[in-house]
């Protein structure tokens, strides 16, 4: 907007404008989220990023959901900036609500940006990188593909405490509440809450989070986690490695596992739209897409502010070295 003000009334200086206004604006990160971000500076990007999640679903199935997860817990807090993988002091994996991301996930990340960085230099993020990925397992899984803005640059800090405890809690039984705390996020819609929680179409839970005995589900939950703590319980009970909406005809059978999860069903706002979704996988899958285009949009309170963590998407590239693995081609590529 300001450009083109510019470039109207001032045309003659309009390239050393460009250069002034621009320069400032690309250091501070402003530049602005395109699907085609990274198209001509590195073209291989997206089939790198593809090629790595199938070969590592192949092996671990489970990954899907760790990255699925890893990425709501990325972007709820304060926008996709790829703040939840440092993992030094005071980061987010150390906070309560970190409820166990998955490390092997944590990892993948990691080793894809090393590879993208070793084919195109140290140019794309690793906010950037867990977008595309988290794109990949939900289609890998038999999902809906989205279209992924790029250009997130790479947080400078972990989130505050305060904003991570911010995450909804899955021992909400009021949806009202749950409503409130996505539309903080621009994700407003009783829609929104409804298909994202769908991500529980995938993966499993620790016993910890489980919803109390109450009914016959949960108590055979609650038996199961009796005989054996340490049990994961699978968020959809009916195919919980597929991406479909098998999470929601579970709930219509009062099958969920979270009491954030019954609370949909329960619900007079929300509980038509866990049917038509148990009715209709097509709608579920035109609302997640929308949904996760709208989750990777969270504002950041900053903006995009940032670096391209270069060395590892578990520290910035100014923290204090610890033990660099000297098999990272990213490093090798930006040396
Ligand atoms: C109402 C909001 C939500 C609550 C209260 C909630 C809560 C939880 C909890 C407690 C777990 C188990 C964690 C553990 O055992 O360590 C979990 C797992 C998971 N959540 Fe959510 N979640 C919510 C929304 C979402 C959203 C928006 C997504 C993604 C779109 C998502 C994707 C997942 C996935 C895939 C897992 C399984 C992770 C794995 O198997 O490693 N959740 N969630
Ligand atoms: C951070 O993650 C990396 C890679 O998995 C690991 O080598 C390092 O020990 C971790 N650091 C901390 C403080 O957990
Ligand atoms: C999660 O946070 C809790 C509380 O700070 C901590 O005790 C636990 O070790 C953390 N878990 C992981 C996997 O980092
Ligand atoms: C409880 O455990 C049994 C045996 O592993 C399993 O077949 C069943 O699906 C489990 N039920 C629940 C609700 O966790």
């Amino acid at each position: 907007m300001k450009m083109a003000a510019v470039v109207a009334v001032l045309p003659l200086v309009v390239s050393t404008l460009a250069v002034l206004l621009c320069a400032p604006a690309v250091a501070a990160g402003a530049a602005p989220l395109s699907v085609d971000f990274h198209a001509v500076s590195c073209p291989q990007l997206e089939s790198i990023v593809r090629s790595s999640v199938q070969a590592a679903l192949q092996r671990e199935i489970a990954l899907a959901a760790g990255l699925l997860r890893i990425f709501f817990h990325d972007c709820f807090p304060q926008g996709c900036d790829a703040s939840v993988y440092l993992n030094g002091t005071n980061s987010e994996l150390q906070q309560g609500p970190n409820l166990s991301l998955q490390p092997r996930a944590l990892k993948l990340v990691d080793d894809i940006r090393a590879k993208v960085h070793a084919a195109c230099g140290p140019i794309v993020s690793c906010a950037d990188i867990s977008a595309l990925a988290t794109r990949d397992v939900v289609v890998v899984s038999g999902g809906p593909s989205f279209a992924v803005s790029l250009g997130q640059l790479d947080s400078l800090t972990p989130a505050s405490a305060a904003l991570v405890g911010q995450l909804p809690s899955p021992f909400t039984a009021s949806v009202q509440t749950l409503l409130a705390s996505f539309k903080t996020r621009g994700l407003g819609e009783a829609g929104d809450l409804v298909a994202l929680s769908g991500g529980h179409t995938i993966g499993r839970s620790q016993c910890d989070f489980i919803r109390p005995a109450e009914d016959t589900y949960s108590r055979k939950m609650a038996a199961n986690c009796t005989k054996n703590p340490k049990r994961l319980e699978n968020l959809d009970a009916i195919t919980p490695d597929a991406f479909d909406n098998g999470y929601y005809i579970a709930l219509t059978f009062n099958q969920g596992v979270f009491t954030s999860d019954m609370a949909l069903i329960r619900d007079r706002t929300t509980a038509p739209i866990v049917k038509q979704f148990a009715n209709d996988k097509a709608a579920f899958f035109a609302q997640f897409a929308k949904s996760m285009v709208k989750l990777s949009k969270v504002p950041r309170p900053s903006g995009n502010v940032g670096e391209i963590r270069r060395i590892s998407c578990f520290r910035t590239n100014a923290s204090p070295l610890l033990a660099v693995d000297s098999s990272d081609e990213g490093l090798a590529a930006s040396a």
